[in-house]
C-alpha cells in the first residue's frame, strides 16, 4: 500500500505534510479550501484548478524514484502480489510495473469520462487541451471530459474489489508513504490476517500503527528512500536495484530525446 509520500522524492508534493503539502500550498490553484480540488461540486463550479494540477502531473514530467523501482524489483522477483496505490501520478506504471499488478485506487489519467453523456475516452485525447490550458470537451455532446480520478464521494474503480482476495492471501504487507487518513483505502491496512507482519516505512507513525499496533508490526520511521535503501541492503539487493534503476532511467532518457 502506497501514498503520496513515495512520490515526494520525485519532486511531487504530498497532500498533508505541514508546510510542503499540496493542501498548504493552494494559493496558486485559487480554491476556497484544500479538498475542493477533488470535489465534484466545486469542479462543476470551476474545473480550472483541477486541470492546473492535471497539467502539473502530465506523464513524463516527473520520474519514478528508488521506492518505485524497489517495488518493480519485487515484481521482477515474483514477490509482488499486488500494489495498491492512492497516487495519481502514474509513476508506478512508469517504473515498469504492469497494469495487472496495480490497483490505482484513486484512479488515473489513463482514461477520462464525459461528465454529461458518460462516454469514455483514452487519456491521451485530452492532453493537448490540458497542456494548452483549455478545458477538454466531449466531441459528441460538448460536456466537460473529466479524467478518471476518484473525487470525494465517487466510487473507487472496480479493481479495488480485488482487495477481498489479495489481502487474505498476503504473507507480508508493506505500507509506504501514506498518512492512512483516507477511507476506504486506509482500512486495507487492517485486512491482512493477524499473523501477517506489517512493515510501515514512513516519516511518521500513522493509522493503527499508532493506536492499536499488532505484535508483528515493524515501523521504520524517517525518510522513505532511506528506509527502502536500508531494507534493500538487508535483503542483499543493493547492486541489483542500482542496475535496474540505471537500465530504466536509460530508457526514460531515450524517450526524452
Ligand atoms: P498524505 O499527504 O496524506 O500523506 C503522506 C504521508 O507520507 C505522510 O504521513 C508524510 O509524513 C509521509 N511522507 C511524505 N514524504 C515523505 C518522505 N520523503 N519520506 C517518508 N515519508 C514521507 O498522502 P496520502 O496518504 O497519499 O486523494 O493521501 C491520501 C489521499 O488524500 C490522496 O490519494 C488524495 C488526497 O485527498 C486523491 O488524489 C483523490
Ligand atoms: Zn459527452
Amino acid at each position: 500500500m502506497v501514498g503520496a509520500g513515495i512520490s515526494t522524492p520525485s519532486g511531487i508534493p504530498d497532500f498533508r505534510s505541514p508546510g510542503s503539502g499540496l493542501y498548504n500550498n493552494l494559493q496558486q490553484y485559487n480554491i476556497p479550501y484544500p479538498e475542493a480540488i477533488f470535489e465534484l461540486g466545486f469542479f462543476f463550479h470551476n474545473p480550472k484548478p483541477f486541470f492546473t494540477l492535471a497539467k502539473e502531473l502530465y506523464p513524463g514530467h516527473y520520474r519514478p524514484n528508488v521506492t518505485h523501482y524497489f517495488l518493480r524489483l519485487l515484481h521482477d522477483k515474483e514477490l509482488l502480489l499486488r500494489l495498491y496505490t492512492q497516487n495519481i501520478d502514474g509513476l508506478e506504471r512508469a517504473s515498469g510495473i504492469p497494469a495487472s499488478k496495480l490497483v490505482e485506487a484513486h484512479g488515473s489519467f489513463a482514461s477520462a469520462t464525459c461528465t454529461v453523456c458518460r462516454r469514455s475516452f483514452p487519456g491521451e485525447d485530452m492532453w493537448a487541451d490540458v497542456m494548452a490550458d483549455r478545458l477538454p470537451c466531449c466531441p459528441v455532446c460538448t460536456g466537460i471530459v473529466k479524467p478518471d480520478i476518484v473525487f470525494f464521494g465517487e466510487p473507487l474503480p472496480a479493481r479495488f474489489l480485488l482487495h477481498v482476495a489479495d489481502f487474505a492471501l498476503a504473507d507480508l504487507l508493506l505500507i509506504l508513504g501514506t498518512s492512512l487518513e483516507v477511507e476506504p483505502f486506509a482500512s486495507l491496512s487492517e485486512a491482512v490476517q493477524k499473523s501477517v507482519p506489517r512493515l510501515l516505512i514512513n516519516r511518521d507513525l500513522v493509522g493503527s500503527f499508532a493506536w492499536s499496533s499488532r505484535s508483528k508490526d515493524v515501523a521504520q520511521l524517517g525518510d522513505v528512500v532511506q528506509g527502502v535503501e536500508r531494507l534493500v541492503d538487508l535483503l542483499g539487493w543493493t547492486q541489483e536495484l542500482q542496475d535496474l534503476i540505471q537500465k530504466e532511467t536509460g530508457k526514460l532518457d531515450g524517450q526524452d530525446r
